[in-house]
């Protein structure tokens, strides 16, 4: 019986997310971390406005993996916890029902779901989920370092055929993997054309997120375009934002500026100030080096003249 639930409510939950339902079945916190060596930890909450729905179920769904573990369930105030679990609360409309994860180990990392349900039968409603990591000894905490590259010179050169640009935002460094990327252009949030990595990837004892905005060719090649990645971290306690932009390239033709940060373009921009005055000063002393052997030449050839 409980593998026709679960099968119910897999099903369900890809039906079913999406529904307004789904919006009422809240999960706090979003987000938990905590150290291995804390053993216990805070319960997840879960409760829901749903009328007459008076069981919660619990899931638990791990990183990389689609499949939701079974964790037990509470109908009405009646708790059936699966080992290694303490279920607590009330099922019922408004009311909070709780998770406890008795013995935390590093097999505790992954993402807790609740959901709502009235029978077997009838279709369950999740919430948003709990993720929850256990810190690794001595991996230590560590924000994220965005930078955004701008659209490849290949990219850029190959303009006939490519009506888009993409930009990459790369977030590196950072430890956990609580982190989420958006995109703002001059400011608007945008989510057309933005593919993220899911999950992270794991570099050595950090982690890194990678991911791309294809926005037209024309919105890049508008001067002043501001392209900002926004990366938020989650440290166990706070979460804030790092960010990074490029700013559009003016020039259409795809030359050095397109694959340019605004700071590499004033770099550029002075160094090519710089190599104009080395070549007014060169231009100088070469003409008054011309000047000099046409003025030496003359006289050679008055000379001439003159012995005619
Ligand atoms: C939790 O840990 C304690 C002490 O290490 C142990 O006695 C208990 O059996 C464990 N419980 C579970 C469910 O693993
Ligand atoms: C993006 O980051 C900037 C600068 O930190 C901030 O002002 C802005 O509110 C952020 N935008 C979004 C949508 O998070
Ligand atoms: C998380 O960030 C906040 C604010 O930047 C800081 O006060 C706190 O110490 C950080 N916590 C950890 C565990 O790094
Ligand atoms: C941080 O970023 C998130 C998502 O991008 C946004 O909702 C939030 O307003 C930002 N906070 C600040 C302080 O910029
Ligand atoms: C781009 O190239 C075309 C022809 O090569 C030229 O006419 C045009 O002025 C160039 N535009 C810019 C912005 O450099």
């Amino acid at each position: 019986m409980l593998t026709i639930t679960f099968l119910a409510l897999t099903i369900s939950f890809t039906v079913v997310s999406g529904a307004s339902n789904s919006d009422k079945v809240h999960q706090t916190p979003p987000e938990m971390v905590v150290a291995i060596e804390s053993r216990a930890m805070a319960p997840l909450k879960c409760s829901h406005s749903i009328q007459d729905y008076n069981r919660i179920l619990w899931y638990k769904q791990k990183r990389n993996d689609k499949q939701l573990q079974f964790l037990g369930y509470i109908l009405l105030e009646d708790a059936k916890p699966e080992k290694g679990m303490a279920i607590s609360g009330s099922a019922e409309k408004d009311q909070i029902a709780m998770l406890t994860i008795q013995n935390i180990s590093m097999e505790s990392s992954a993402v807790y779901f609740c959901a709502a349900s009235i029978h077997n039968a009838e279709p369950a409603f999740f919430g948003k989920g709990t993720k929850l990591t256990v810190l690794e000894p001595l991996c230590n905490i560590s924000p994220p370092t965005v930078v955004v590259l701008p659209p490849s010179e290949k990219e850029c050169r190959d303009r006939k055929k490519q009506l888009k640009k993409t930009l990459v935002c790369v977030a590196s460094g950072f430890y956990p993997d609580h982190v989420g990327v958006s995109w703002t252009v001059n400011g608007q949030s945008v989510t057309k054309g933005v593919a993220s990595d899911h999950p992270a990837l794991r570099v050595g004892d950090k982690y890194q997120i990678t991911s791309r905005l294809r926005v037209e060719a024309r919105e890049w090649y508008t001067e002043g375009t501001i392209f900002t990645c926004n990366v938020s971290f989650f440290n166990g306690t706070d979460t804030f934002n790092t960010s990074a932009e490029v700013y559009g390239s003016g020039d259409v033709n795809g030359t050095q500026t397109d694959a340019m940060t605004r700071e590499e373009f004033v770099k550029v921009t002075q160094t090519a100030k710089l190599s104009y005055i080395v070549m007014i000063v060169k231009n100088i002393v070469y003409g008054v080096f011309v000047t000099i052997l046409a003025w030496k030449l003359g006289i050679g050839r008055s000379h001439a003249t003159a012995k005619k």
